[in-house]
């Protein structure tokens, strides 16, 4: 029996690993030593047995190891990250990123791709024309300085093992572990250099954790892997019972954020920016948290941050649109009111049409039109499924339709 067939079964048998074994599953992953096959059984095995802290500790660590660790010296303010676990239209970080930037905290930001049924906010600013997410460390950190904001995803230099075990999950259906979850996204935080984090667990329908209490688990298992590496963790759980703001896709949620640093945010979204914003200068140790944060983006200087972003990674955005060919509208079937029951359909389908011909399609997406509780007549659109292929919708239609309720 190889070394990783006995791991595999220790863990199956409830047995601990040692933080040695841990590393040497990380490290032999990453190195093709390990193959998928045996990689999606101990995932599995994780999975069903879960790993204690100690574990969890060092499959953190394992996963900093396999790329560098950032480190900042000599900034004048806090550095901070936020992070979610998670959702469906859940744009916050683009909004409260630069918000937080123009507040006078640095914030060096790695971000994943979509996962599963929710939405990656690195997806989202690569439909911005020119945007280029994958720089080096150096121009990461040079970014950070000058603007106050650099938002990336991972590269080989950034938890490399996080990014293939991360992908291997989203396809093996192992990613609501908590140790995993934790491990993941931990791991990119540690190593971004940060102080202090601002977590936004997601629960509900459409989040990977359906229930409060496993969201405050993984809150809780997160704050307590942060102390462990000196990063100060405040946590929020908040509702994802239903897609947050008026947009999920690729291109219509950056000019939806856009509309926010501008001052137009609908009331749920910019409620879970401003929650989020309010903890995170806490952490920072800054006074009348949401003046300061109304007042940069009345005064504009918190969209100046997003643009200077945008421009530096190579982006363009002086003519974002989200021109697509092709829509279908949901309406409503009976008079009442609305409830969606499987925000998850919604995720899935919109992930569905943003990809064309193995390609993104930028311009699709969903727009809501009304939100939970929300009385209806018959024939109201409730949502509007649009993208560059009808084909597409008319396969997302579907996932809508199952999305919702009206009693
Ligand atoms: N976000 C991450 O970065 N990792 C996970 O495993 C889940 C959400």
């Amino acid at each position: 029996m190889s070394d990783i067939q006995k791991l595999i079964n220790n863990k199956k048998n409830n047995k601990f690993h040692s933080s040695k074994e841990i590393n040497f599953i990380v490290k032999s992953y990453l190195n093709n030593k390990i193959n998928s096959d045996d990689m999606t059984l101990w995932l599995n095995a994780i999975f069903d047995n879960s790993m204690n802290i100690d574990e969890t500790v060092s499959y953190t660590s394992s996963i900093i190891k396999s790329g560098k660790k950032i480190t900042f010296n000599n900034l004048d303010g806090y550095v901070i990250d936020k992070h979610s676990t998670g959702g469906i239209g859940d744009k916050v970080s683009l909004i409260l990123g630069p918000i937080l930037a123009a507040c006078g905290c640095y914030v060096p930001m790695v971000v994943g791709r979509h996962l599963g049924h929710t939405g990656g906010t690195l997806d989202k600013l690569e439909s911005i024309r020119g945007y280029n997410g994958l720089i080096g460390i150096d121009s990461f950190k040079k970014n950070v300085k000058n603007i106050g904001i650099s938002i990336i995803g991972q590269t080989d230099e950034i938890c490399p093992a996080d990014r293939k075990i991360y992908a291997l999950r989203d396809k093996t259906n192992t990613i609501a572990s908590l140790p995993l979850i934790c491990g993941s996204i931990m791991s990119k935080k540690i190593s971004e250099g940060i102080e202090g984090l601002v977590l936004d667990i997601k629960y509900g329908n459409g989040a990977f954790l359906e229930s409060k209490e496993e969201g405050v688990k993984l809150g809780k298992l997160l704050s307590l892997i942060g102390s462990k590496f000196d990063v100060n963790v405040k946590y929020l759980g908040t509702n994802m019972n239903q897609p947050l703001g008026n947009f999920a896709g690729l291109s219509c949620e950056i000019i939806e954020s856009i509309n926010c640093l501008k001052g137009k945010g609908t009331d749920d979204l910019m409620e879970v920016v401003f929650d989020l914003g309010q903890a995170a200068c806490a952490l920072a140790k800054i006074n009348n948290a949401k003046e300061k944060m109304l007042n940069v983006i009345s005064s504009g200087k918190a969209y100046e941050v997003f643009e200077k972003m945008v421009y530096e990674h190579g982006g363009d955005i002086s003519n974002i649109n989200c021109n697509y060919t092709d829509n279908i509208d949901i309406k409503a079937a009976e008079s009442g009111k609305l409830q969606f029951i499987n925000t998850k359909k919604i995720g899935e389908a919109v992930n569905f049409i943003n990809e064309l011909n193995g390609n993104k399609d930028n311009n699709a997406g969903a727009e809501f039109f009304k939100k939970s509780s929300d009385k209806i007549n018959k024939g109201d659109v409730i949502l509007r499924l649009f993208s560059n292929n009808m084909d597409n919708l008319r396969f997302a239609e579907k996932l809508a339709y199952e999305s919702f309720t009206i009693n």
